[in-house]
């Protein structure tokens, strides 16, 4: 199949677009480069030996997607292009929800308009909500209320992709709900490229591993769990992407809409990840505790039997795996992708 990636620069699309060759498939990216650059997609290229074809658009601009829609024939899209800083949502929520929910549009339109079926949509666990719900999180749980306006935008974005689905009974729509997503190839070719500081904590540690920040500061030491910080879903981004294969192949046989969470099932704390990291790699990661971050929930993590039951997808690093590939990437791109 061949299928376009809106996004696929980044993070976790050229993750996907590694799966995707390596499965056979043909990959055609879009990016803006807003929070990524080419050389990630230069590296897929020389990771897999394949090609890709990419091009410098944004996905708001319609008039440019329809010119690559009709260029490509394309089977199915998969939707990575966001903005995706909790923080900056809440200070710019017009460019929040002008990027995000436009994109989206922008993209169904292409697709009506060149008979374009399948869709794969990077949603998120913020859509469960603030406190609606309890963990571990099922699909089957309503959204909840957001705590930000970048969650709304995935909440807001999953009503309009399954209202497209009932009014087009041709549609196919998956909606991908990521957990934590950290780690990276183990190639230490392609991985998280945070562009300021880092707004997460992975990608934080390894900075200050590498040497570019002095201390991590972990946000809250008096939640309701075992060691006093928060405890969250990580899963390794070479898992996250092997759900995608599975995704685009569950899309292309069924239509409708269909939600899976992308995690692990099993919770760890910050402080266990502080430990995960300076025991896999024999490295120190200095820290203080701060105060809470607003917005913050004490636990959630997946309840993951349904992408196993439904699209027979397993996730296959541990927690160490993830570590040692996040610093094999770190310690080898000190910059990312910067020279
Ligand atoms: P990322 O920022 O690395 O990738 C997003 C890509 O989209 C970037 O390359 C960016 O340049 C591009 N982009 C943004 N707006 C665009 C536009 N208008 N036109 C063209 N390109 C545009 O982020 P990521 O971590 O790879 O996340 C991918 C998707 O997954 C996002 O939608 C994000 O909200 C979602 N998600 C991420 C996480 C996470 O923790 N990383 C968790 C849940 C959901
Ligand atoms: C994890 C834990 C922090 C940084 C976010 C989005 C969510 C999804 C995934 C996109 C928390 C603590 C962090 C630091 C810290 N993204 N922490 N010091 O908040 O679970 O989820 O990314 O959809 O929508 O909200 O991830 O990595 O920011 O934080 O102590 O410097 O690490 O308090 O407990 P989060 P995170």
């Amino acid at each position: 199949m061949k299928i376009l990636l809106a996004g696929g620069a980044g993070y976790i699309g050229s993750h996907t677009a590694v799966a995707l060759l390596e499965a056979g498939h043909e990959v055609v990216v879009v990016d803006n480069y807003c929070n990524s650059c080419a050389e990630s997609i230069k590296r897929v290229e020389e990771l897999t030996g394949k090609s890709v074809v990419s091009y410098e658009a944004d996905v708001k601009d319609k008039a440019k997607m329809l010119e690559i829609f009709q260029a490509n024939s394309i089977d199915c899209v998969i939707h990575f292009a966001g903005l995706k800083a909790v923080g900056e949502s809440v200070q710019k929520p017009i460019l929040y929800y002008r990027n995000n929910i436009d994109t989206t549009l922008t993209l169904l339109e292409c697709m009506a308009e060149t008979g374009v079926h399948n869709f794969v949509f990077s949603s998120s666990a913020t859509v469960y909500g603030d406190s609606s719900n309890n963990p571990p999180y099922e699909e089957s749980m309503e959204r909840g209320k957001c705590s930000n306006p970048y969650g709304w935008t995935k909440s807001m974005m999953e009503q309009i992709l399954q209202d497209a689905a009932v009014a087009n009974k041709e549609l196919s729509v998956v909606l991908l709900r990521y957990f934590n997503p950290i780690g990276a190839h183990p190639s230490g070719r392609i991985g998280e490229d945070p562009q300021g500081i880092p707004n997460n904590l992975m990608p934080y540690i390894a900075q200050v591993a590498v040497g570019r920040r002095d201390k991590l500061t972990i946000f809250g030491d008096d939640y309701p769990t075992p060691d006093g910080t928060c405890r969250r879903d990580y899963i390794h981004v070479m898992d996250l992407a092997a759900g995608h294969l599975q995704a685009v192949e569950f899309a292309v046989q069924n239509k409708g809409t269909e939600i899976f969470n992308l995690g692990t099932g099993t919770p760890y704390s910050v402080l266990e990840i502080v430990r995960a990291f300076e025991n896999s790699n024999g490295i120190k990661v200095p820290f203080e505790f701060g105060p809470r971050r607003a917005g913050d929930l004490p636990a959630f993590w997946a309840d993951a039997s349904k992408a196993r039951e439904v699209l027979g997808w397993r996730t296959t690093y541990t927690l160490e795996d993830m570590c040692k590939d996040t610093w094999n990437w770190q310690k080898n791109n000190p910059q990312g992708y910067r020279k």
